[in-house]
């Protein structure tokens, strides 16, 4: 197995002082920046768009780890690549045509993901194994931070662990992570931990290393 990569989300970050918030998690240990993105259409809440990521790139060289909740995607896709995303993920819910938006990421020259929700099977990736670099199992319904992890995500995890094998495709677990079930969910076979509000609760970036550390020791 390979090793665990925590990515903050950013939408936990203060929106005021963003830049601020992404140098403080780049110092304080994040491997990955999850930027999540919005439409008030696929999801029921807005965020920001390629714009602030624009924006917020120079900050860090850190993997800019790019959540789509929007549809449609496909007329996005050019706009978050050229902004600097290095993982562009998608939902398998958010359209018809899963595996031609997976292969106009790649075309684009980024690593391509498929995000599934709550109560969608595992079965979706099953015929795209071979067009993504990593799998992202939402472990709460998505649209806000600050849920409660979804128990019921652990089989599905396991599930997805075998059905990867030897494939090179991480496997991310966004919603509801704290320092609490972060080793139940590595147990289960996640590689990649995003977490907000874990991180970011207090807002004092005094506290970030030491939040991040939590997640990644337990
Ligand atoms: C939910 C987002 C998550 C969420 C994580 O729609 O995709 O990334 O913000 O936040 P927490 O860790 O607070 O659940
Ligand atoms: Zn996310």
């Amino acid at each position: 197995t390979s090793e665990i990569l925590i990515a903050p989300s950013i939408l936990a970050a203060d929106f005021a002082r963003l830049g601020e918030e992404i140098a403080a998690i780049d110092a304080a240990g994040a491997d990955w920046i999850h930027c999540d993105v919005m439409d008030g259409h696929f999801v029921p809440n807005i965020s920001f768009g390629a714009d602030v990521i624009k924006a917020i790139r120079p900050v860090t060289k850190k993997v800019f780890d790019v959540h789509l909740m929007i549809a449609p995607v496909d007329p996005y896709l050019d706009a978050f690549a050229k902004a600097g995303a290095d993982v562009i993920t998608v939902h398998a819910e958010a359209g018809p045509h899963l595996d031609r938006t997976l292969q106009a990421v790649r075309a684009l020259g980024k690593k391509a993901g498929v995000s599934l929700c709550p109560a969608t099977s595992e079965g979706a990736i099953e015929y795209v194994l071979d067009r993504i670099d990593l799998v992202l199992v939402m472990t709460v319904n998505p649209g806000f931070g600050g849920q409660s992890f979804l128990e019921s995500q652990l089989e599905k995890i396991k599930r997805i662990r075998t059905v990867i094998g030897d494939r090179p495709i991480r496997l991310e677990v966004d919603g509801g992570i704290t320092r609490e079930n972060a080793a139940a969910v590595a147990a289960a076979g996640a590689d990649t931990l995003v977490a907000g509000s874990a991180v970011f609760r207090g807002k004092s970036s005094a506290d970030y290393a030491g939040n991040i550390a939590a997640i990644r020791v337990a």
